[in-house]
């Protein structure tokens, strides 16, 4: 049963703890923000000891900062929020550490900033500074892998913001298991995560995620913290961020980086990034796509491989794309285009490396199976969209004007999806109401009938 104690105050405003009740909360200046906490948990909006009526929740959005990389905003929801704990995993070498240290000069805090470093030595930290060009003095580089002496230097110094590379070095002096075991890593990220709640600090917490299963992966701890952000390679310079889990805003939206030689780059015009370019017609298999990933646009390129199946059973080979919707999509196909696939193999691959999962990839997909197993090529000229049912009509997906706009931005010269009711189309918006008409409406495209655009 909890033991209700008086000596303990949250402040409602940042999450500050104090021992006493205080008019003015020393940390965010809020007046009569104090409410009465049960001990031990000192949590930062959950667990007041009293329901609260909604409108007299207080919940600042100064305690949420800009951390200077847009790309990282816009993933966390609009800033990083002080107070919360945010995973970053990803495998090794991808570039967590060097988001990490960019992330400790961009971010706009006032206060100190710690770089807690398991993984790396002072001076291996110190010569990728250097690299990336931090040199401010408020940012504050502790090599250390003890849990316990990690609490202390942050009861002691204080920091606003704290970077932890990674929760797999470090091990608590309580328990005798190893680092890097499940018991240390949950152990060591719970008590961290309790600690920076108390004491308004925004954690990013560094965790690789490894194939061998030899030490915990990053999956242990996502209960525990409320943003979990994964670090993903598109191609040899592309790294694709998002959020899987948060409890501060959306889990839909990625940032896109470029590795470069000092360090990571945001992509501020990602609308061609995934395109291939190429002249002339594509070969058979290629589908363009503009889909949705979070608020933005970007035009993609499916690229399909039909073959006869080595064991005679159909299989799916595809990373970005779940292969349950490319079956299916097949499926539709031979029921309603008379397109056998039940005793091929298909091969699925996004231009770039980037993963699909929304519905507006239904019909390009399709489109693309169809041009391999035919191999027959489309047009260069055209861009696919929409959702694609079982008994093989268009249907519409979200935001159809913009993937339109995008198409014919980019130098497309038709546009293939579903049939709108209502809205003032482009002539270059070729609507359709089945599998079998986008097909014939696709591939027998002529762009000679319609006025040249500029390519950008
Ligand atoms: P790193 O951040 O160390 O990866 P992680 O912490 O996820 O293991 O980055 C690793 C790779 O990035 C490494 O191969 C070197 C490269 N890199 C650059 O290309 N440019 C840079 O400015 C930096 C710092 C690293
Ligand atoms: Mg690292």
């Amino acid at each position: 049963m909890a033991k209700k104690k008086s000596n303990k105050y949250l402040c409602t405003g940042c999450g500050h703890i104090e021992p006493r009740w205080m008019g003015k909360c020393p940390e965010c200046g809020s007046w009569n923000s104090f409410l009465e906490q049960v001990a031990g948990k000192e949590e930062i909006d959950t667990e007041v000891t009293t329901p609260i009526p909604i409108p007299a929740i207080q919940f600042k959005e100064e305690i949420r900062f800009d951390t200077g990389i847009d790309e990282i905003n816009r993933v966390l929801g609009g800033g990083a929020i002080r107070g919360s704990s945010i995973l970053v995993g990803g495998e090794p070498g991808i570039g967590k550490s060097t988001l990490m240290l960019q992330i400790t000069e961009t971010a706009k805090v006032k206060g100190r900033v710690l770089y807690i470093s398991g993984e790396e030595s002072l001076a291996q930290i110190k010569l990728r500074a250097d690299r990336l060009g931090i040199h401010s003095a408020h940012i504050e580089v502790y090599c250390n892998t003890i849990l316990e002496n990690i609490l202390d230097t942050m009861e002691k110094i204080r920091p606003v913001l704290v970077i932890i590379d990674s929760i797999q070095t470090l091990h608590s002096r309580e328990l005798s298991a190893v680092a890097g075991t499940v018991s240390q890593v949950k152990h060591c990220a719970s008590a961290l995560n309790e600690f920076v709640k108390a004491k308004s600090i925004a954690l990013f917490l560094i965790g690789h995620v490894t194939k061998d299963g030899l030490i915990a992966g990053p999956k242990v701890v996502e209960h525990l913290v409320d943003t979990v952000l994964y670090f993903d390679q598109a191609s040899a310079e592309i790294r694709v961020v998002r959020a899987v889990k948060n409890r501060f805003g959306s889990t839909d939206e990625i940032g896109l980086f470029n590795m470069t030689e000092t360090g990571l780059i945001q992509v501020k015009d990602p609308l061609s990034l995934f395109l291939e370019h190429r002249e002339g017609t594509p070969p058979p298999g290629v589908a363009i796509a503009p889909v949705y990933e979070g608020s933005r646009v970007l035009l993609v390129e499916i690229q399909c491989l039909v073959v006869p199946a080595k064991g005679g059973i159909s299989r799916v080979f595809s990373d970005r794309i779940d292969s349950r919707r490319i079956f299916r999509l097949a499926a539709v196909l031979e029921k309603h285009m008379q397109l056998p696939f039940s005793d091929m193999d298909i091969y699925v691959n996004i231009a770039g490396g980037i993963k699909i999962t929304e519905v507006g990839i239904d019909l390009p997909l399709s489109l693309a199976l169809f041009s391999a197993k035919q191999n027959l090529s489309l047009p260069a000229e055209i861009t696919v969209l929409g959702e694609v049912s079982l008994a093989g009509e268009i249907r519409a997906v979200s935001r159809i004007e913009s993937r339109v706009k995008a198409s014919l931005d980019l130098g497309f010269k038709l546009v293939i999806g579903p049939c709108m009711k209502t809205g003032e189309w482009p002539d270059q918006y070729c609507q359709v109401k089945t599998i079998q008409e986008a097909v014939k409406k696709s591939f027998t495209f002529q762009p000679k009938a319609l006025p040249p655009q500029e390519k950008q």
